[in-house]
């Protein structure tokens, strides 16, 4: 039997604050206490830093095909930049194939995945195509532990799936559990924009998000409350940038329904100006929904606060600058849509968050793992310091400082969407499963270490409305 003990370290969780020490056995937190002279294979000083959950980003792409080219990240090298930004667990996206069942998908991620991940992961899947015939699947998917489904309100050319299918998806989660997670920005009317700009001769990257227009994803956030609502089913919107949409979602919870949401970093802290950079660097910044003006980034945070937005993801989806963005170069349609974001969420959620007074040192827990876990039927032995819980820990220094940039990332990406910032506070110490991933910043684990993890489906959802 392994033992490792962290000693001295200030342990934060969602609920806790106190000097504690650790004891992991076997991969478990066995111990919490005054353990100081426990014998152990390991001992890990945490005097002066935080210990908190390892970090959970329920919302990854790794070698993921985009139009004609991948995401340039694939289970290792994307793990490795998560592990050493603090998050010892992704949930990652299985894309269903029109005219394939959801399955098949399920077993190719299995495929990019196994003997590569260097953290533990997961899996929703991708409902991109939902004949009557394939809602028994989604049955058979949770039985595999892939307990929650990503369907489309936009991209009507690729995976946008109509009301109807959404609805009948909703119905059918209403009666046999999972969660279904929605991308929302009415898809026909961006269509329309879109086509409008080209003839125009608008091909630049800045009409990406002249195109996508805030109201349309707060339509569209209204619009799948809605039909959740009749269907009487929780719901999950994936992704949030607009303003308008976080009201809909506190309007929602503030009549009591089971409605939740996440925000990515790039929504909180970059604008839509970057879109206009010079020459064709506005490619790096374009994803969907895209950047907004920074009127929303106050709004999104207050929404972090107050318990709106429950969950801070990252839709890390990197591609190259070099090669791969230039694909749209003439044509912004074309730009493959996603930035990096795994290796720094954590550690921008600190400097930004709790530095700056915006959210305490629990909350920050919360939204950054606590949350994730709960939503998403890992809990507690994900998100969670206990007896019990996977020995998933951060020993994160508050004073260390470090400064964003391609050169030194370990995300496979010509570049940093940050680069030059310089945060304090960074990981130092990752355990995952009481395994060393990260020691002194630097990544010490190999690929395969990682383990796939079976969800439940959330079944208190209905009735346990978590902030
Ligand atoms: O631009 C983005 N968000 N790319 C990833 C696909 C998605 O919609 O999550
Ligand atoms: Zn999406
Ligand atoms: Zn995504």
């Amino acid at each position: 039997m392994s033992t490792t003990l962290i000693t001295g370290g200030r342990v934060i969780t969602a609920t806790r604050d106190s000097v504690e020490d650790i004891l992991i056995e076997d991969g478990r937190i066995a111990r919490l206490g005054d353990l100081g002279d426990f014998p152990a294979d390991r001992v890990v000083d945490a005097s002066g830093k935080l210990v908190i959950p390892g970090g959970i980003d329920p919302h990854t792409h790794m070698d993921t095909p985009a139009g004609d080219t991948f995401i340039s990240d694939d289970f290792y090298t994307g793990t490795v930049a998560a592990a050493v930004g603090g998050t010892t667990t992704i949930i990652d996206f299985p894309i269903q194939e029109k005219g394939d069942d959801p399955r098949v998908s399920l077993e190719e991620w299995f495929g990019k995945s196994e003997g590569k991940a260097a953290i533990d992961w997961a899996f929703h899947q991708i409902i991109a195509d939902l004949p009557p015939a394939y809602l028994p699947s989604l049955g058979a998917l949770i039985d595999e532990g892939v307990s929650s489904f990503k369907l489309f309100m936009a991209y009507p050319n690729a995976w946008m799936l109509d009301d109807g299918a959404i609805f009948s998806a909703l119905q059918w989660t209403s009666d046999n559990g999972g969660l279904i997670m929605l991308h929302c920005e009415n898809g026909p009317a961006i269509e329309v924009l879109i086509q409008q700009a080209i003839a125009a001769g608008h091909t630049e990257p800045r009409f990406h998000a002249a195109t996508r227009p805030s109201i349309a994803e707060g339509e569209a956030t209204s619009r799948a409350i809605a039909l959740a609502e009749i269907a009487r089913v929780p719901v999950y919107v994936v992704h949030m940038s607009a303003a308008e949409a976080l009201s809909a979602v506190g309007l929602a919870r503030g009549r009591g329904l089971p409605v939740y949401a996440e925000t990515c970093p790039q929504y909180l802290l970059l604008s839509e100006d970057k879109l206009a950079s010079p020459g064709f660097q506005g490619a790096k910044y374009v994803c969907s929904p895209p950047l907004r003006d920074p009127s929303h980034h106050d709004k999104l945070w207050e929404g972090l606060a107050a318990g709106n937005l429950q969950v801070v993801s990252t839709d890390h989806a990197p591609f190259h600058y070099k090669d791969q963005k230039q694909m749209g170069r003439g044509d912004f349609t074309k730009i493959p849509n996603g930035m990096p974001g795994v290796e720094w969420r954590v550690s921008l959620l600190y400097n930004f968050g709790v530095r700056e007074n915006r959210i305490s040192l629990n909350r920050w827990v919360e939204i950054t793992s606590t949350n994730a876990a709960k939503l998403f039927g890992i809990y507690p032995q994900k998100g969670e310091i206990a007896p019990g819980s996977d020995g998933d820990v951060v020993i994160f220094d508050p004073d260390r400082p470090q400064t964003l940039s391609a050169e030194t990332q370990m995300t496979n990406c010509d570049y940093n969407p940050y680069e030059g910032w310089t945060l304090q506070g960074a990981p130092d110490t990752v355990l995952v499963r009481g395994e060393p991933v990260v020691s002194d910043g630097q990544f010490v684990g190999r690929a395969g270490m990682g383990r796939f993890i079976k969800r439940r489906p959330a079944e208190t959802l209905a009735t346990d409305l978590i902030s």
